[in-house]
């Protein structure tokens, strides 16, 4: 294999999709525009809704670009070796044009013959079939066609080979492509990613979006067929400069020495803080660079997570003073050069802001845990699981605090209660959408929510239409405005406390948009 760097990358990418008669898309901003519900730009693709639903694309039928998206989905895995919030996607598309046979074709073409990879160390899968589309022998042979031998293509179900941006829209099966990422040189004979997934890494994601899903959950096939793809830039550099993990090739590796110097530790003792720096840095001055500024909901709100995050790992590693952080934040802009042109004076301005008003916090978060400790020299998981949901705390902030002071942690049941809450989020957001057909019987006569952007948040004018109590036994509640995201687009939906007119306090756990209604779920 070809050692790239992440430049020759984006020109092989490039001049491959342009010999391919592919029209160059300008990449969209990473700030969702007003009117989604959407927060950030999670796939290439998201600007292209409305054509991949049959509208007619200025730019043609063959599109290709490098679009930078944020994702936040997976934060809690950032540190890892390829997790990241910030990345960019590779992405091509066909608008009513080529298909399952051309799209697996080129993509077996672009990472064999241009690229160098070995096929042996390649694996594919496919979707199973389900009641709404049949099982992807189409694309299976497409594969083994290009070269892809049986052994390595695993047909799995729509949990893991249908995509959709979100609960509505565009969708179909997919076809994904891995890399063999394992310490042996090749895999061993029979190896493939339904039996053997942790050692395969996705690198590749071909949709086939040849199916929508309206807003009132109604499924059709579209008249048009369209491919959808999106390959990992920064997983590809690691893979094509052969690194244990995508913090080592050049996108990284020249942030990563400027923290070695600033901090005087090593990378190889403190990977995971390292990483987490390293990827929220990265995500915060794309994020401000869009014009984007810290606040308490919506976007605002994640940004100002990802900035505390960011900036407590740093901490743990060392304590800069004003000087020396107003100095690394200037060599970082250097380090991440090749992201994009970033406006420095005016990133630095809010990021440093809003570190300086972090520091008020940190002291805050001190005194609760003052309180906490009066009695015990003992944190038990409820306490510490309160500190995290409650007070959000970060667990690393718990554990550092714990460790300076000498107290005892019961983390066992802690990363248990974690794993629960999680697993709850997503078997009620499941749940729900498997009972979607069911909602409608309570939505007649609602009208529309009005989604009300963050700047306007104000609940005394939000008026309350209806209040449901569903079968089994789920509260709802609908209001003619809300400034609540519902869950959609990869991202968490809101959690919040309001009160109502008539006095009570309900916790929102969960917010869904159902057809052309967000519904408030209550705890
Ligand atoms: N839109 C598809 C994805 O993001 C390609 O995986």
């Amino acid at each position: 294999m070809e050692q790239l760097t992440s430049s020759q990358l984006r020109e092989k990418w490039k001049s491959f999709w342009m010999s391919k008669n592919h029209a160059y898309l300008p990449e969209a901003s990473l700030i969702a525009d007003k009117e989604s519900t959407a927060l950030f730009n999670v796939a290439g693709m998201q600007q292209l809704i409305p054509y991949l639903a049959g509208k007619e694309h200025p730019l043609g039928h063959r599109l290709f670009n490098i679009q930078k998206c944020v994702r936040t989905v997976d934060i809690d895995e950032v540190g890892d070796t390829f997790h990241l919030t910030f990345f960019d996607m590779m992405g091509n598309w066909s608008l009513w044009e080529y298909f399952k046979e051309e799209a697996i074709q080129w993509s077996y073409e672009f990472l064999v013959n241009e690229l160098w990879f070995d096929s042996r160390k390649l694996a594919v899968t496919v979707f199973e079939g389900n009641s709404d589309a049949p099982r992807d022998e189409v694309a299976a042979a497409a594969w083994q066609k290009a070269g892809i031998p049986a052994e390595r293509i695993s047909f799995l179900p729509e949990k893991h080979n249908w995509w959709s941006p979100g609960p509505v829209w565009p969708c179909g099966p997919d076809t994904e492509i891995f890399y063999w990422v394992w310490n042996s040189e090749f895999p061993p004979e029979g190896s493939n990613v339904k039996d053997d997934e942790d050692n395969w890494m996705e690198i590749w994601n071909n949709v086939f979006m040849e199916f929508y899903r309206d807003e009132k959950w109604v499924f059709t096939k579209l008249s048009q067929h369209n491919v959808d793809t999106g390959m990992w830039f920064e997983r590809m550099c690691r893979v094509l400069q052969n690194k244990a993990s995508i913090y080592e090739t050049d996108l990284f590796a020249p942030f990563i020495s400027l923290l070695e110097k600033t901090t005087n530790l090593s990378y190889t003792w403190n990977e995971r803080k390292f990483r987490i720096v390293a990827d929220h840095l990265r995500t915060v001055f794309m994020l401000i660079n869009d014009w984007l500024t810290p606040s308490n909901v919506g976007a605002g709100y994640v940004l100002r997570m990802i900035i505390r995050r960011c900036y407590y790992n740093l901490l743990l590693l060392r304590k800069l003073n004003e000087s020396e952080l107003s100095s690394f934040v200037n060599d970082s802009f250097i380090s991440f050069k090749w992201l994009r042109d970033f406006d420095e004076e005016r990133i630095k301005k809010v990021l440093l802001n809003e570190i300086s008003q972090f520091e008020k916090t940190i002291h805050k978060w001190e005194w609760i845990l003052e309180d906490l400790l009066k009695n015990s020299k003992k944190l038990s998981w409820e306490q510490i699981f309160m500190l995290y949901d409650t007070y959000g705390f970060p667990l690393e902030i718990t554990k550092e605090i714990a460790a300076e002071r000498g107290v005892e942690l019961d983390l066992e049941w802690y990363q248990k209660a974690l794993e629960d809450a999680k697993e709850k989020s997503r078997q009620s957001t499941k749940a729900m959408f498997q009972k979607s057909a069911d909602w409608s019987k309570y939505l007649e006569g609602i009208p529309a929510t009005e989604f009300v952007w963050y700047d306007n948040l104000n609940f005394e004018w939000s008026k309350l239409l209806k209040e449901i109590e569903a079968d089994d036994g789920q509260r709802v509640l609908i209001f003619d405005k809300t400034p609540f995201y519902p869950e959609m687009w990869w991202q968490n939906w809101d959690k919040w406390e309001i009160i109502l007119d008539d006095g009570r306090c309900v916790h929102i756990i969960n917010v869904q948009k159902v057809a052309w209604v967000i519904l408030h779920f209550v705890g």
